[in-house]
């Protein structure tokens, strides 16, 4: 069966999806299927996609929310999200799926094992920290979200004792990636010890300053490489269903 898959977003320079499924249709030799970046600056501008007759998409930053209206059905989970990260049409209908929250949960427990987590701190209150969210409250990990917003835990509240009592924290912001590998969540480091885990979603560069801390105090370490498969595998198989 043939494909005419794509990924939405905007702007979309460095993104992994295209590369990663050009280089899958090479090898499982698939030839008469095709991954394009559609770079749009308004996110209308999907209807000439799904007019052009494509059979699946992802959708990322800024569009995983302002994707919805445009939807006919949504999953479960992305309906109990509020974001979008993959797209199916079959008959022309057109259903949205969540393949972060797999990633996330898939790569989050080959990290911990077994470790009994009971709080968790999630850096960040945007898109991906909706789908990481949704995973903790799934796994029983009671969690704080850490913001520059007042509604939530701010930064400046952070204390030794806080970052002790949390053994997870996860960063869902994009502090530290690439070109800004300098940059970390402002976090007193000093508080982590051999029995914390961080993650963090960025995987760009493969450690970021937030790793390195985490690293450098004896924590386990995980960057966001594992989900970001994991979603596309995810979204893969989602768009192979029932066409077999
Ligand atoms: N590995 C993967 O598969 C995967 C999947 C999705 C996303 N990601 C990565 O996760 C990161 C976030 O993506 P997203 O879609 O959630 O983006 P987003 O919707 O823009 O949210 C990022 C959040 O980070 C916080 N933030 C932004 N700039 C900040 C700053 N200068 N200082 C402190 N906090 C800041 C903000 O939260 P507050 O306003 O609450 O402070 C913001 O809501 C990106 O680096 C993205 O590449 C990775």
């Amino acid at each position: 069966m043939s494909h005419k898959l794509g990924l939405i977003g905007y702007p979309l320079s460095h993104s992994f999806s295209p590369s990663y499924f050009a280089e899958k249709f090479a090898q499982l030799g698939i030839n008469d299927s095709e991954y394009l970046a559609y770079s749009i600056d308004e996110i209308g501008k999907i209807n000439k996609i799904f007019e052009s007759g494509v059979t699946g998409l992802n959708v990322t930053i800024p569009y995983k929310e302002l994707v919805i209206p445009f939807l006919d059905e949504l999953s479960e989970e992305a309906e109990e999200i509020g974001a979008v990260n993959t797209i199916k049409i079959e008959n022309g209908r057109k259903v949205g799926y969540n393949t972060d929250v797999f990633g996330f949960k898939a790569s989050l427990l080959d990290q911990i094992g077994d470790a009994r987590i009971e709080r968790a701190l999630v850096l960040g209150s945007g898109g991906a920290s909706k789908a990481v969210k949704f995973v903790l409250g799934k796994l029983g990990i009671d969690f704080k979200i850490v913001s520059r917003k007042e509604q939530y835990l701010t930064y400046g509240k952070l204390n030794r004792e806080t970052i002790q009592n949390h053994k997870l924290i996860i960063n869902t912001t994009p502090l530290g990636m690439y070109p800004n590998v300098d940059n970390c969540p402002d976090l007193p480091y000093e508080g982590l010890t051999k029995h914390h885990f961080l993650y963090d979603l960025v995987y760009n560069p493969e450690k970021t300053l937030f790793l390195k801390k985490g690293e450098s105090a004896g924590a386990g370490i995980k960057n966001g490489n594992d989900m970001l498969i994991l979603q596309a595998e995810k979204s893969w198989e989602i768009w192979n269903e029932y066409l077999k």
